[in-house]
């Protein structure tokens, strides 16, 4: 990869230098496995539009290492970006089946829809919130698309700044220990709602996160009748702060079930599943072939999330309410699922459970099994 010469700093750069961000790597080989399952059926090579493609990391990635990759737009406002991503494409020999702008992205995606040039998949990865690029962004997709999109401003999505995150993701975050999985939740219900104004039915794919970034992969179908069935998978997670009860409901309530305490509303939300089993399934399959093996754990919990709650508890924090020493997350998920709980480590904390056992049941699990 070609990086211009001092874009490798820290924070974005000045409007002079490209950016290239040396931590996205994980992310990129995410992105990697993710295309490759996406397409794995494709009879023809599939398009790609990267409109925040800075100096085009991902672009070449992709170009290099998916199986089925075709043409590939690649565009940034930068036009220093752009001299550097086309350098780096002629180094590594795939600029044939590469295009370079240098616009601004809305008008990048507009025209590319407008030519009805739409593409299989656009991946949105801005500085900051995704909102402004996902509406052009699903324009510029085929029927049955796929759109990756990752947002920056974890903190705004964590519950920071809760108008913020209302007027980014027209969505109530929470602050909360399980913050990180509800931001993911607000961050596709944001996607997926701008694709139901368009009549497209979303198929989230997986979704995965750390504390610089949230993404999201999700595949929209036109159709009005499953975009109304999809209607039923945006509701609420509620929380009480006074006894630490959470439940997903399809509408704001007041009032604790367990304590009578307040319930605070976060959403919509997505509260239906993160991911797809069989996606997650293709996905461990290519990292088992290639040198991605070390994500088969986050790929293995993703999938045994799969029907649980859209929220966990965080070990540590019942831990030290109970003052009792550290439990390990995978005895406890043992535990409650010898009594018949279904429960799994969450993808997104690994001191998180996700479970459909009450509070009190694991409370019951930790007093009596104190190590
Ligand atoms: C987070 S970086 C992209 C990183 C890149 N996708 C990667 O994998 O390394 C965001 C990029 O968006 C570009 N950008 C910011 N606003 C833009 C806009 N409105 N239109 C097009 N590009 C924009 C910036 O120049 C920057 O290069």
């Amino acid at each position: 990869m070609l990086v211009p010469k001092g874009c490798l700093g820290k924070g974005p750069p000045d409007g002079k230098l490209a950016f290239f961000n040396w931590r996205g790597k994980v992310v990129r080989d995410f992105t990697v496995l993710a295309y490759d399952a996406y397409s794995e059926a494709f009879p023809e090579p599939f398009s790609f539009a990267d409109p925040l493609a800075g100096v085009g990391a991902r672009s070449i990635r992709v170009a290099l290492e998916c199986k089925k990759s075709g043409h590939l737009f690649v565009n940034d406002v930068n036009p220093l970006a752009m001299e550097a991503a086309r350098l780096a494409s002629q180094r590594n020999g795939v600029h044939g089946k590469m295009s370079f702008h240098a616009e601004e992205a809305g008008l990048f995606l507009a025209e590319l829809s407008g030519r009805r040039e739409r593409v299989d998949i656009v991946d949105i990865d801005p500085f900051g919130t995704p909102a402004p690029y996902v509406e052009p962004a699903l324009r510029a997709l085929k029927d049955g698309g796929l759109l990756s999109v990752t947002a920056t401003d974890t903190a705004i999505l964590c519950g920071i700044h809760p108008q913020v995150a209302f007027r980014k993701y027209l969505g109530v975050p929470l602050r909360s220990e399980y913050c990180v999985e509800v931001g993911l939740r607000l961050l596709l219900a944001m996607v997926v709602r701008k694709g139901l104004a368009f009549d497209m039915a979303p198929r989230p794919l997986f979704a995965h996160a750390d504390q610089h970034y949230m993404r999201v992969y999700c595949s929209f179908e036109l159709s009005a009748s499953k975009a109304n069935l999809a209607v039923g998978h945006l509701g609420y997670v509620l929380h009480c702060f006074k006894c630490g009860h959470r439940e997903a409901s399809p509408s704001a309530k007041e009032r604790c079930g367990r304590c009578g305490g307040t319930m605070q509303a976060a959403g919509p939300l997505w509260t239906s599943d993160l991911h797809d089993s069989y996606f997650l399934k293709r996905m461990s399959a290519s990292a088992r072939e290639g040198p991605f093996l070390r994500f088969l754990t986050i790929l293995d919990r993703a999938s045994s999330e799969v029907g649980l709650p859209p929220y966990f508890f965080k070990l540590p924090k019942l831990t030290a309410a109970l003052k009792s020493p550290g439990h390990s997350p995978s005895k406890v998920v043992e535990e409650l699922s010898k009594i018949g709980y279904r429960a799994a480590v969450s993808s997104v904390d690994p001191q998180g459970i996700k479970t459909d056992a009450s509070i009190e049941e694991i409370i019951a699990i930790l007093k009596a099994s104190n190590p």
